[in-house]
């Protein structure tokens, strides 16, 4: 399965940062990855973004609304984005789950969206530090992908995002064995709604990926690739993480 490598740059990034992508792109376009590279800048970045990326580093969107088009101040629908030039959304992201009230069900809406628009959509799950300690950590991300994954994601260039909240912008990784239990309880699930083609989507691991522990984490075999949020802010960084796949993978 070819990987996929993501950044995630969040609320951060004003037009000077532009240069980051350009960075990234050059450098792929030297030494062709063994993977799909996506950056993932903020809405206002997406159109320069992507004319700059030209086709060298995929450009994605980080939310979007569910409806086309309508009174909706202050959204954005897949439509919009794919005009803009992305390619993919990230949907379900855990900060707009906690801080905008993002259910599942309304997950599986903006990743049905996603489709319609014509984009990939990485659906994102993880558990809480409390639900980790209390044991519950497969059970609710298995909820997460019964309720937020729509019976009809069969195309493989999807991908779930595995992020468990503990280790987002902590500083704090899994273990191997505690990332390897969940891909393939993440596998079992897919599998289990969407059968034999729930065997292709990607599984990627979130949360604190650096430079220093990309090596370890993209070599388990049930990892399908990375989302990086604040490793993918700097050009090296991410291009670092990027050499870090193991050939062949
Ligand atoms: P982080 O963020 O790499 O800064 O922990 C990951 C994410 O939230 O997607």
């Amino acid at each position: 399965m070819r990987p996929l490598i993501a950044g995630n740059w969040k609320m951060h990034g004003l037009l000077s940062h532009l240069l980051e992508i350009d960075t990234i792109a050059a450098s792929v376009s030297v030494k062709l990855p063994d993977a799909d590279i996506l950056i993932c800048p903020p809405a206002t970045l997406i159109v320069r973004a992507a004319e700059l990326a030209a086709g060298r580093v995929a450009i994605g969107g980080q939310n979007c609304h569910c409806e086309i088009s309508g009174e909706f101040t202050g959204d954005i629908s897949a439509e919009m984005l794919k005009d803009a030039g992305a390619s993919t959304v990230i949907v379900g992201h855990s900060e707009r789950r906690q801080h905008h009230g993002e259910t599942d069900a309304m997950v599986a809406e903006k990743a049905k969206a996603a489709w319609r628009a014509g984009l990939l959509a990485i659906i994102c799950v993880g558990e809480t530090q409390a639900q980790r300690e209390a044991g519950n950590a497969l059970t609710v991300c298995g909820a997460q992908i019964a309720a937020s994954v729509p019976e009809n994601m069969v195309s493989p260039s999807n991908a779930v995002a595995y992020e468990p909240l503990w280790a987002i912008g902590s500083g704090h990784v899994p273990t191997a064995s505690q990332i390897t239990e969940m891909h393939v309880h993440i596998r079992r699930c897919l599998v289990e709604r969407l059968g034999e083609q729930g065997m292709e989507l990607r599984i990627l691991y979130g949360g604190s990926v650096k430079p220093d522990n990309a090596p370890a984490i993209l070599a388990l075999p049930e990892v399908n690739g990375a989302l990086i949020g604040g490793a993918s802010l700097k050009a090296a960084d991410f291009l670092e993480i990027l050499g870090a796949l193991p050939p062949g993978h």
